[in-house]
């Protein structure tokens, strides 16, 4: 279905994808500011210059940023080419533009987009308990966006604290990038690109740690500067193992499909190998060819025909594999057979049941929800308490 359009002539135009249509009952026309609409939601935020507001309409949460035509425009563009790429940001639903005023004005549009539900900005981790227990991952996890949007030849331009979401989804962090108004896509980003793009990710972060010291009272010599080095670290560890070229000795080729399982485990699909044997014969040289950031869902497509993102995708075949393990060697067939299984007598199911007990909810979110859920239980029981038990465990908790 193409895209909607507002016709001319009217005190403001809007753009949306299809199904958000129930979005056309809000008042466009009146700056942001001075919406009194009963559709307005509080939900957690980063710091923004630009003014952002969330609405909550037909059991769907959406942010609206208002902020000039130019910016708004670009973060528009790139989030739709970000979305194609199936890239980790925010989903653009749609644009208003008010034609009349300047255009450089702050009021002169509106960028809407899908809220990342049960995400939260990485700053707040940072300005509340104690971060360094998770600190490492959210570290890695920060490190992994960048290189997944590098890869995707997206140059960020104001990768900060405010602009990642992250959510924490069972063992699976997820980053999300959420603020694309500085953000090009290239066909291809050089080193340089890339530098400059660290780099000013390790000054904002750097700015927003003295800017959390500042505000909970501590002294600048107490703010954590070294957050941002950190993640330039990380982010320079994992480019290296995504692109990176690798000597192997030829008694030790197994380490050839170590680092594709590592690469797979990341996300990032490995499109080719490479491989060119030293004139001495006793190593060869490794390379590989990455491509996008969804192994998982692709598996998953592959073996199921499910469609789910990544996150979800991965959380799938873990229980696929759990239910196989649970049935063990009486399982037949072979992995295609007892996939298709799966999706008949567990998935199904229980998709089904779910979106009969919570209506509104994704389903599939719903199910992976649970699987967490299960995971947890089972852990604090010391045994697999199954699923059956913690729906019930679950559903009593809410
Ligand atoms: N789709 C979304 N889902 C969840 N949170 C969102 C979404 N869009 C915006 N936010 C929240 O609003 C905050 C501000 O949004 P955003 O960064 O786009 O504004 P900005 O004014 O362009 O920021 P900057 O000052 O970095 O330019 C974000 O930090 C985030 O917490
Ligand atoms: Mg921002």
């Amino acid at each position: 279905m193409p895209e909607f359009k507002q016709a001319a002539g009217a005190p403001y135009s809007l753009t949306l994808r299809p199904g958000h249509e129930e979005l056309l009952q809000l008042d466009w026309a009146q700056p942001l500011l001075r919406w009194d609409s009963p559709f307005l939601v509080e939900r957690p935020a980063g710091l923004s210059r630009h003014l952002v507001r969330f609405v909550e309409i037909a059991e769907l949460t959406y942010a609206l940023k208002e902020l000039p035509l130019m910016p708004a425009r670009r973060d528009y563009e790139v989030l739709r080419l970000l979305e194609e790429r199936g890239a980790s940001a925010v989903r653009p639903v749609g644009l208003a533009i008010r034609p009349e005023g300047d255009p450089t004005a702050e009021g002169a549009a509106i960028l809407v987009t899908r809220f990342a539900d049960a995400a939260v900005p990485y700053r707040h981790v940072f300005a509340s308990g104690d971060p360094r227990l998770v600190r490492s991952r959210l570290v890695d996890a920060l490190a992994g966006l960048l290189v997944e949007l590098h890869l995707y030849g997206c140059f960020w331009g104001d990768c900060s604290l405010s602009n990642v979401l992250y959510r924490q989804d069972g063992a699976t962090l997820e980053t999300i990038l959420v603020d694309a108004e500085t953000a090009t896509i290239r066909p291809f980003l050089s080193d340089g690109g890339r530098n400059e793009d660290i780099g000013i990710m390790v000054e904002n972060v750097g700015a927003e740690m003295a800017d959390l010291a500042a505000s909970e009272g501590r002294s600048l010599d107490e703010a954590d500067f070294e957050l941002g080095e950190e993640v330039a670290v990380s982010y320079r560890a994992l480019w290296q193992e995504v692109s990176g070229q690798e000597s192997i000795p030829d008694d030790q080729r197994y380490r050839i499909a170590d680092r594709v399982r590592r690469l797979n485990e990341l996300g990032f699909e490995v499109d080719e190998i490479e491989l060119e044997p030293h004139p001495s014969r006793e190593h060869v040289h490794l390379k590989v060819r990455v491509g996008d950031r969804n192994w998982h869902a692709n598996r998953l497509r592959e073996l199921t025909g499910l469609e789910a993102s990544e996150n979800q995708a991965k959380q799938l075949l873990a229980d696929l594999q759990y239910w196989e393990m649970l049935l063990g060697p009486a399982l037949p067939g072979d992995r295609a057979l007892r996939a298709a299984r799966w999706r008949m007598e567990v998935y199904g199911p229980w998709v089904i049941r779910l979106a009969e007990r919570f209506r509104g909810r994704d389903p599939v979110q719903a199910y992976c929800d649970l699987l967490t859920h299960r995971y947890y239980l089972s852990v604090a029981a010391g045994h697999d308490v199954g699923t059956e038990l913690a729906f019930e465990d679950w559903t009593a908790r809410r």
